[in-house]
């Protein structure tokens, strides 16, 4: 069977996800947000979850070997936040968007939950960087709707 990328990247496309918002602070303590939605549970105890980093993304640096990051999951009405951070040389977060956690990493306000992990290992996937973080600190917030990813648009749960 052959296939190109686009036809591989529109067959993934079909499993739909949740968005986050993925937040470090680099060496001179600038807080940075990257949209992402290859968010995934991995182990409840020991509390692992993973995200896997484009090898090619311009801020591959900051996001490789953090000691810390945090992983925001966006609620519905955060569709913009997903859309700025996702552009390219748009990192930094504006200081109105986070808070500081536990640990230093930048909890995005209003988030469904986010998870304050400390980096436990990475791994060569392709093109991409497999993230393992352990869960030091999360919270969680008041219910509300998350947002969507499926097919290469933002859906809600109907
Ligand atoms: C819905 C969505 C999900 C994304 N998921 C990922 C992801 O899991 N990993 C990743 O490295 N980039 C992901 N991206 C791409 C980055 O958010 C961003 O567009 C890209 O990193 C920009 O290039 P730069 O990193 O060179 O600034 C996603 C973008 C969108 C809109």
């Amino acid at each position: 069977m052959s296939f190109d990328g686009r036809e591989l990247r529109n067959a993934m496309g079909r499993f739909a996800t949740g968005v986050c918002l993925i937040t470090t602070v680099t060496e001179d303590g600038t807080a940075m947000a990257l949209t992402a939605n290859s968010f995934s549970s991995v182990s409840l105890d020991p509390p692992l979850v993973l995200w896997n980093l484009q090898d090619s993304s311009d801020v591959y640096d900051v996001y490789a070997s953090p000691r810390y990051f945090a992983i925001n999951v966006l609620a519905l009405q955060q569709q913009e936040l997903s859309s700025q951070y996702a552009r390219k040389g748009q990192h930094a977060i504006e200081p109105a968007h986070y808070r500081d956690g536990k640990f230093g990493t930048p909890i995005i306000h209003d988030a469904l939950v986010s998870f304050e992990c400390e980096l436990e290992a990475t791994y060569p996937g392709g093109d991409h960087l497999i993230i393992v973080g352990r869960i030091v600190d999360m919270s969680e917030h008041a219910a509300g709707e998350p947002l969507l990813f499926y097919a290469g648009g933002y859906r809600e749960l109907r």
